[in-house]
């Protein structure tokens, strides 16, 4: 690497970060609210019962506590969000100390711990995305649906939220919605994709400028030629 590039990427970095809008929103404490406290409903179906019971099976006698996850992200899909409720019912369920649901549940941030919309968009706003251009997503996001980082709409369809990164740096900047990944955003791309969900349509996920996953957008550069057959440079007396 030249050291004129590191200078061009470590100058560009500086400006960015000058300006960065990304900033977590989260609060890792709980407090009671008016829809999120103890007294909150919450029941998991009957559907959800034997799922919990299948989760279970999975784990050995003396260790059931391991199911912890499954079960809180069981909460989580059938409520949306996880209201402290929903992980008192979890404990009492794994026979475990409310406070140790309540330490899994803060320390993983996919946990959902204030109501989020139908439509929870996770926009990564780590380096690579940032440099690529989450800031523009965001302010796209912003504008279109009128929210702000940690806000939902009022229709609550959509609910946002800035996250460290997804694992998909090399597809930046991308966004997860609910469950799906949208990469390789453009600010129209992401107009696109809010407006289909809000028409009720699912969005293609994935790379979103024609790639299929992450190889070059250009074509190989490397592999290039079929692979050779097994023996290939082995000695003939061999
Ligand atoms: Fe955005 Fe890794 S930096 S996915």
């Amino acid at each position: 690497m030249s050291a004129r590039f590191l200078q061009k990427v470590f100058t560009r970095s500086i400006s960015v970060n000058r300006n960065s809008r990304l900033l977590s929103e989260k609060l890792a404490v709980h407090r009671d609210t008016p829809e999120n406290n103890p007294n909150t409903p919450f029941k998991f179906t009957p559907e959800n019962e034997k799922r919990i019971q299948t989760i279970l099976a999975n784990y050995p006698e003396g260790h059931k506590v391991a199911a912890v996850i499954p079960i809180l992200d069981l909460a989580q899909r059938q409520n949306r969000w996880l209201p402290i409720s929903a992980m008192n019912e979890v404990a009492r369920i794994l026979d475990m100390p409310k406070m140790r649901v309540y330490e899994v549940a803060t320390f993983y941030t996919m946990f959902q711990r204030e109501p989020v919309g139908k439509f929870h968009l996770q926009l990564c706003g780590t380096t690579p995305c940032e440099l690529c251009g989450a800031n523009d997503i965001l302010a796209t996001i912003e504008t279109k649906l009128g929210i702000k980082p940690g806000q939902m709409t009022k229709d609550k369809l959509f609910s946002l939220e800035i996250v460290e990164c997804l694992g998909a740096c090399v597809n930046a900047p991308m966004i997860q919605i609910n469950d799906d990944y949208y990469e390789d955003l453009k600010c129209s791309d992401m107009e696109r994709i809010l407006d289909e969900l809000a028409a009720g349509k699912k969005p293609l996920s994935g790379p979103q400028n024609g790639r299929y996953a992450a190889e070059p957008l250009t074509g190989l550069t490397s592999l290039t030629n079929p692979p050779t057959g097994p023996g290939f440079g082995v000695r003939d007396d061999l």
